[in-house]
C-alpha cells in the first residue's frame, strides 16, 4: 500500500523541519535572554561558555523559585546538547561513556522542562543535581580520551 508508506514519509520529513525551527528559534531567544551575542555556528568556547551561563540561570531560577526562567534556560541547554553532538570529532562520539552523558544530559534537561512546567520545586532541583553530574561526567570523558 503505497499511500500510508509516503504520509509517514512525509510525517518524518515535517519532524525534522520541526526540529530544526525549533533549534534556531530557540537559539534566537539566546540573545534575547543573555545580552551577549548569539557565538558563529564552529565557535566552540563560546557555545560552551553559553552552556555555563544557562546552567547559571536555572540555578538562579531554582534560589528565586522562578519557574519560568528554569524552563527556558534547560529548554535552551537541551538544544545546545543536540548541536554538541552533531559538531564532535568521532574520537570522542565514538565513545559510549560519552553517549551515556550525552543521553543523561538530555533525559535531565527534560525532566527539568517537564518539573519546572509542574512548579515542582523538588523535581526541578534533583533534575539540575542529575543534570550538573553528567556536565562533569562527560568533561571526565573528555580528558580522558584525549590523554595520549
Ligand atoms: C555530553 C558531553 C558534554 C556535556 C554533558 C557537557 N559538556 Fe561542556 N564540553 C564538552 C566537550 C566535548 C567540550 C570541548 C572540550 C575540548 O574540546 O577540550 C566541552 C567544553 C566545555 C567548556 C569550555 C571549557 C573547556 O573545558 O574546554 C565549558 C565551559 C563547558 N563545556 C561547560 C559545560 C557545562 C556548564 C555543562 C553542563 C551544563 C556541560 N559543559 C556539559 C562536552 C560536554
Amino acid at each position: 500500500m503505497p499511500a500510508p508508506v509516503r504520509s509517514n514519509r512525509l510525517t518524518c520529513c515535517c519532524g525534522l523541519f520541526a526540529l530544526v525551527l525549533t533549534a534556531v528559534f530557540s537559539l534566537s531567544q539566546v540573545r534575547a535572554d543573555d545580552e551577549g551575542v548569539t557565538p558563529p555556528p564552529g565557535d566552540m568556547d563560546r557555545w560552551m561558555a553559553l552552556k555555563l551561563t544557562s546552567s547559571q540561570r536555572i540555578f538562579e531560577g531554582l534560589t528565586k523559585g522562578d519557574f519560568e526562567q528554569m524552563e527556558r534556560a534547560a529548554r535552551r541547554m537541551n538544544v545546545m546538547n543536540l548541536l554538541e553532538q552533531w559538531s564532535r570529532d568521532n574520537a570522542v562520539r565514538d565513545q559510549s561513556d560519552y553517549q551515556g552523558q550525552l543521553n543523561a544530559f538530555d533525559f535531565a534537561t527534560k525532566e527539568l522542562v517537564r518539573h519546572a512546567g509542574d512548579h515542582d520545586m523538588d523535581g526541578a532541583l534533583k533534575a539540575y543535581v542529575a543534570m550538573s553530574e553528567s556536565c562533569v561526567r562527560c568533561h571526565q570523558v573528555i580528558r580522558d580520551v584525549k590523554k595520549p
